[in-house]
């Protein structure tokens, strides 16, 4: 199967040390991040519940640059993304969105913040750790945003 933005992201717990190429790989599923929070925002009809979605998506733009950053400290000379982890993920979406994809993506924020936290533990370069724990922390602001969506669509 093609790998797209649900396979990469479940993927990721399988990472125990982060190397470069795993922080490449986050790089892109945090942009694509963005998108999917998007189309996510594009499909309900609701604006109050639409805007803390995109606010979502913007924060996981941000989560890409501080892994950019990260990698840049890594590497010691800046990092620019090739063109394959410019490119983002496929993201199929249902036809409709459902309170189960929404309490899916709850989990899968709180899973992310796990993930983040447990590398930053093996993270030997304190600045880079930091980046993580930052990351790490919005992925959980972000699942209580995405529980005022299940709350506000009534679900
Ligand atoms: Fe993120
Ligand atoms: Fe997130």
């Amino acid at each position: 199967m093609e790998e797209n933005f649900y396979s990469v992201s479940a993927s990721l717990g399988s990472i125990a040390t982060l190397d470069v190429a795993a922080m490449e790989t986050i790089y892109r599923l945090e942009c694509s991040g963005e998108q999917f929070y998007n189309l996510l925002a594009d499909r309900i009809g609701n604006a109050e519940a639409a805007e803390l979605l995109r606010r979502n998506g913007r924060e996981e733009l941000a989560h890409a640059r501080r892994i950019a950053k990260a990698l840049s400290i890594r590497l010691g000379h800046e990092w620019e993304p090739s063109a394959e982890v410019s490119e983002l993920l496929p993201i199929p979406m249902p036809d409709e969105v459902t309170p189960d994809l929404f309490r899916g993506i709850v989990q899968g924020e709180l899973n992310g913040d796990a993930g983040y936290q447990a590398w930053a533990d093996k993270e030997e370069d304190p600045e880079v750790e930091k980046l993580l724990r930052l990351n790490g922390r919005e992925e959980t602001i972000h699942a209580e945003r995405v529980r005022k969506v299940l709350e506000i669509l009534g679900a």
